[in-house]
């Protein structure tokens, strides 16, 4: 079956994107809208699987997350932003495809096997069916819009791979109804934390938020880890081991041969190059932080924006619904 490729994709709403999230895949996003038809969903009911005890949390970071999004850049009249909760069609196809995978097979799935070890203060001994199923919500998340451009981090390749698995069974079982999606990897790595961790992380407090204010972003990167053996200003320096070097390679790209090549003669104060690069991030971020405040203060063109890129996706899946239900011969006509 050929179609035009759609972009799907989707994010937790659980927390504010930070800077990780802005050069490991937001970029990328709003590139890719211009090519393609975009879908973007707020994964409210994958949010809760892990925060089945904590709606308060989802709830209040759906706008955010929204928010953040649009902030960046991301054009409603290019993407279509929708809240998954509002589609029950994803529900539907979750239940049809459950039938298509074995308990064994979640079980394997990597990304799910670390979660559940991570989350064990939430789970117990014995994690719930929701969490083990989320792949499988995620498949119906895929196909009940067409998705064929899954762009996604490296964590989430596991996962596409399960739904291209339902996909194919799907399709053979109930012949050919469903899309073949493809993970797109964004060719940006990981971003490590202020405090070097290879990873940056809300739950591990290294984060620089996209809203963070001028303050915030301060204290953050006067408190980001240098290198240990630098003591003095005309010590020699190592950018390599610093991150405050690493940052700069991000937000300071025209001038960052000359702060490594000072940094390493011992002709650079640690200070002022932090108060260089929090300059340079503030700089950055500026039209950023300007449209957030937009929308933050238009908070109903937020809502207009979900209600329309909703209506439009529930369209779409059901559409779907209906060439899956005809597929599996429950389409009654009574
Ligand atoms: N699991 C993804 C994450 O944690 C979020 C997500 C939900 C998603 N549905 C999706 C990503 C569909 C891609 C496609 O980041």
């Amino acid at each position: 079956m050929a179609i035009k490729d759609r972009i799907l994709t989707g994010d937790r709403p659980t927390g504010n994107l930070h800077i990780g999230h802005y050069f490991g895949s937001l970029k990328n996003r709003v590139e890719l809208q211009d090519k393609y038809e975009t879908f973007i969903e707020v994964a409210d009911v994958q949010a809760l699987t892990d925060n089945f005890n904590n709606p308060e949390k989802v709830q209040r970071n759906v706008k955010e997350i929204v928010i953040d999004q649009l902030s960046i850049g991301i054009d409603p009249k290019k993407a279509t932003i929708f809240i998954q909760s509002m589609i029950p069609e994803i529900a539907e196809l979750t239940v049809f495809y459950s039938n298509l995978v074995t308990i064994a097979r979640l079980e394997r799935n990597p990304t799910v096997k670390t979660e559940i070890a991570q989350k064990r203060h939430i789970f117990g001994e014995s994690v719930t069916y929701g969490f083990l199923g989320y792949p499988i919500s995620q498949a119906a998340d895929i196909t009940a819009f067409k998705g064929t451009i899954i762009p996604v981090g490296e964590d989430q390749l596991p996962l596409i791979e399960q739904c291209r698995e339902i996909v194919k069974k799907f399709n053979t079982i109930y012949g050919e109804t469903l899309y073949m999606p493809k993970a797109y990897l964004s060719t940006n790595k990981r971003i490590k934390g202020l405090d070097g961790n290879e990873k940056m992380g809300k739950s591990l407090g290294n984060a620089i938020y996209l809203k963070d204010s001028d303050d915030e972003i301060n204290k953050k990167v006067m408190s980001a880890v240098t290198d240990p053996k630098r003591i003095r200003k005309d010590d020699l320096g190592n950018p390599d081991v610093c991150m405050v070097a690493y940052y700069h390679k991000l937000f300071s790209k025209n001038s960052l041969d000359n702060i490594c090549a000072e940094c390493r003669g011992g002709k650079r104060g640690c200070v002022a190059c932090k108060k260089e690069l929090i300059a340079n991030i503030i700089d950055h971020f500026k039209p950023i932080r300007e449209k957030r405040k937009f929308y933050e203060e238009n908070l109903e063109l937020v809502d207009k924006i979900l209600s329309e890129g909703t209506k439009k996706a529930r369209i779409t899946a059901s559409e779907t619904m209906k060439d899956v239900k005809k597929a599996m011969k429950i389409d009654y006509k009574i």
